[in-house]
């Protein structure tokens, strides 16, 4: 198989552990396992005696009980847990598409949303988020016009990486109405799902679609990400099976002690939640004042959901070389839109940690030097 390269896996395999101030991540704050294990009378006494043989390939039972339990209509045997959220990616578009399939995908969107469906030779159309000045608009009627008879699947990212917008759940229905009508399956990205600003809960799209596949993981609304614990849920059990037997080449099993984390951490999941939604919400303060104080610098649409939100920069200056620079002279990491192969001066600014603060500082620092 031919692939191209990862664009953000690449620029973060040259920044990420060596660029001091990291101002674009999209992953919460993160715990350390004791912080987790403490979060439950006798876990860690239990994580200790763990024995570290092989698991069980659709996920450890008690894990799967409890991520069925976040979703209104789904039961463990509509879970199949993986390594992350990159691993269901690439094993459910293999499992579901063919050379000459078409698919729409929202855009921007996560490289590997359809980078694996370009390599297996799929032509994808790009269902555009518009900028719209204030905030990021996806049109549904539009999606409707896009499909033709060979479309085998949507792909939608919500909340979304890099805008920071997120659908509504009469969004969401819509969608799904659309894809049942023309009996598309529908990918939905809800890595993201849980730290609404608006604190209204939307639902999990394979609750309203039963050709939905709800995409969730621990590394980004939790903060988890070194879990590598990740799932996939649909009421279409015989694609759970076709996804398990892909999973037999890609990881066999998830980490057992993993798993047992990522139970405990979910059966905790409002306290982790409300506390990484508070950062954001602290640090968007933070980043309102910064770009209105620069507001012939940059435009920035505040995010609906999610620690990432997608600014536009006036700055003349291509936006890969400002970046660039600003790593390379400075030690500050942000993303620019080529990583996404999206045309624009944007990049992307990470509001989940909590030394935001202090980096935008460092940033403030540096344009005050420019201007
Ligand atoms: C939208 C989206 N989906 C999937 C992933 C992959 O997640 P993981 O690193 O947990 O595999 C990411 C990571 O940035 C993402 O932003």
């Amino acid at each position: 198989m031919k692939i191209n390269d990862f664009k953000l896996e690449v620029y973060f395999g040259k920044y990420e552990f060596s660029a001091p101030y990291l101002l674009t991540q999209s992953d919460c704050a993160s715990m350390t396992i004791e912080e987790i294990l403490n979060m439950e009378e006798g876990a860690k006494d239990s994580f200790m005696k763990m024995g570290l043989g092989y698991t069980e390939v659709p996920g450890n039972p008690e894990l799967r009980e409890v991520i069925s339990s976040l979703y209104d209509t789904m039961v463990p045997d509509n879970i199949v847990v993986h390594a992350g959220a990159q691993e269901p990616i690439f094993n459910i578009m293999n499992v579901l598409l063919e050379e000459g399939d078409h698919i729409i995908t929202q855009f921007p969107i996560y490289q590997s949303l359809f980078e694996v469906a370009s390599s297996i030779g799929c032509d994808v159309s790009r269902w555009n988020l518009i900028d719209q000045g204030d905030r990021w608009n996806l049109n549904i009627d539009e999606l409707e016009t896009m499909i033709r008879p060979e479309t085998k699947l949507i792909v939608v990212n919500s909340p979304n990486n890099p805008t920071g917008h997120t659908l509504k759940r009469n969004e969401m229905e819509r969608i799904a109405k659309i894809a049942r009508k023309h009996d598309i399956y529908v990918f939905f990205d809800e890595v993201y799902k849980g730290i609404e600003l608006d604190q209204v809960k939307r639902p999990w799209f394979a609750d309203l679609y039963d050709k939905g596949i709800s995409l969730g993981v621990m590394s980004k609304s939790y903060g988890l990400a070194g879990l590598r614990i990740g799932w996939i849920a649909s009421k279409d059990t015989e694609l759970l099976e076709k996804a398990m037997r892909m999973k037999h080449y890609t990881s066999i099993c998830s980490s057992g002690p993993s798993e047992y984390i990522s139970t405990i951490a979910l059966r905790n999941s409002d306290k982790i939640l409300n506390k990484n939604l508070q950062i954001i919400k602290d640090n968007l303060e933070s980043a309102r004042e910064f770009f209105n104080e620069y507001k012939s610098l940059f435009n920035f649409i505040e995010p609906m959901a999610g620690p990432v939100a997608y600014v536009k920069m006036n700055i003349d200056k291509p936006i890969e070389e400002f970046c660039n620079e600003l790593v390379e002279k400075h030690g500050i990491l942000l993303l620019p839109a080529e990583i996404y192969s999206h045309e624009g001066q944007y990049f992307r600014i990470g509001l989940g940690r909590k030394d935001f603060k202090e980096n935008l500082n460092r940033f403030r620092k540096v344009i005050e030097s420019m201007t």
